[in-house]
């Protein structure tokens, strides 16, 4: 995470269910700092630290086949990463696999870059806007880390090209930040446009996102075809060994709530509380999902993604339904339109915004009283 980053949803649609924020902190958008202290506060108030290993580097995590049994068991190989040149073997009845998915950078294959002789970072590695002071910069890809970086660099920068393929881009953005169209080539000293125009440029930031990748299972366990990852019920749930579990395979929601639904569901499938239907039946629930994305007009890399429309909320009812638990309350849906909108509408200070949450379908906003630019859909 990068030095001033800022949440970009606000504390109440980053928060597990019963486990509010402390009181002291006012302000909706908090910093990384105060995000990872509510993380610390919850470990600390369960008294979880003490099943946590830290210095932990898992290599392997294979299925054992039990003769004469449905179920199987996991194979865990670690090592310590302090002393990796040692392994060691331990066997559990369950994996969850909670190892994020923004880490392993996608960098798009660019005619030319190899020729280019100035600076080239991924926003994996952006830090602070210092380094680009006086540079003409050009970053690819503008979804909300593109905005964002490309936000913060020009305050430095002498200019910034934002590059990218998007139609719904935000019409408040800034306009001293010029927008280009997504290139494919470069030079050594720029990048080329599709109508081969050449713009000058002495860094180029890919703010392209992420693949997932799973290192430590092999292909026979899963597979993943252009970011569809199978064979997997409800992204979620491994069909063949549903004793193996990912918390990490959707993309682009609030992702705190659902974790902690997916902590119940899971507890309940493990315990026998929760049937799942037949492996047949979850390869086609499955495979109607892809395909219904794809009549939605989702492209099939999109095999996961949750942030369109009131798709993660549909998803969460669909959990719930088969952990027979009430799904998530509708204010989250509700917050979480209403501050799509804002950033669409207002990305240079929506964070400025507080939220409090006055009841299961209700919210208020705090401040600044009467500024807001799109009508308010709160109910509080
Ligand atoms: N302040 C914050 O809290 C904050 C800030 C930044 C990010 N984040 C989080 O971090 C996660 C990752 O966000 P991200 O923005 O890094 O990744 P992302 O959401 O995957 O966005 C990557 C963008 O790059 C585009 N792209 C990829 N290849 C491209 C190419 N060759 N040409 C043009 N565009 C290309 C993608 O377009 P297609 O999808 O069309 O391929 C997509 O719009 C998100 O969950 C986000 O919420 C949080």
């Amino acid at each position: 995470m990068y030095d001033k980053l800022k949440m970009n949803i606000p504390k109440d649609l980053k928060e597990f269910p019963g486990f509010p924020h402390s009181k002291e902190l006012k302000r909706s958008y908090l910093t990384r700092q105060e995000s990872l202290q509510y993380l610390n506060d919850f470990i600390d108030h369960f008294n979880i630290r003490k099943n946590i290993k830290v210095h932990t580097y898992v290599r392997d995590v294979s299925p054992i086949k039990i003769p004469g049994s449905k179920t199987v068991k996991w194979n865990v190989v670690i090592s310590d990463t302090r002393k990796l040149d040692e392994v060691q073997t331990e066997i559990f009845d369950s994996v969850i696999v909670c190892s994020g998915h923004d880490w392993n950078e996608y960098i798009p294959n660019i005619q030319g870059m190899g020729e280019f002789k100035g600076k080239i970072i991924h926003s994996r590695d952006y830090r602070h806007a210092e380094l680009f002071e006086g540079l003409n910069v050009a970053v690819l890809g503008a979804h909300y880390t593109g905005e964002d970086v490309s936000m913060q660099i020009a305050k430095q920068a002498k200019k910034v090209y934002v590059c990218h393929s998007r139609t719904n881009f935000p019409p408040s953005f800034p306009k001293d930040i010029e927008q280009l169209p997504s290139f494919t080539s470069m030079t050594k000293d720029g990048i080329v446009l599709p109508d081969g125009r050449e713009v000058k440029v002495d860094a180029v930031v890919f703010c392209t996102g992420y693949r997932y990748s799973f290192p430590f299972l092999k292909n026979d366990v899963i597979q993943i075809n252009d970011e569809r990852i199978t064979p997997i019920y409800k992204h979620m749930i491994h069909i063949k060994y549903p004793s193996l579990i990912f918390f990490n395979i959707p993309r682009q929601w609030t992702y705190f709530p659902h974790f902690n639904e997916f902590a119940k569901l899971a507890v309940r499938i493990l315990d026998g509380r929760t049937k799942l239907p037949t492996e047949e039946e979850m390869m086609k629930d499955s495979e109607d999902d892809f395909q219904s994305r794809l009549k939605e007009g989702l492209i099939p890399r999109y095999a996961h993604y949750m942030g369109d429309i009131d798709r993660q909320w549909r998803y969460n009812e669909e959990l719930a339904k088969l952990g027979g638990f009430p799904p998530l309350p509708p204010v989250l849906e509700k917050l979480w339109d209403d501050i799509m909108d804002e950033r669409y509408m207002n990305i240079t200070h929506n964070t400025e915004f507080n939220y409090e949450v006055t009841g299961h379908d209700s919210y208020r906003i705090l401040n600044p009283e009467g500024s807001k630019t799109r009508l308010s859909k709160a109910s509080g």
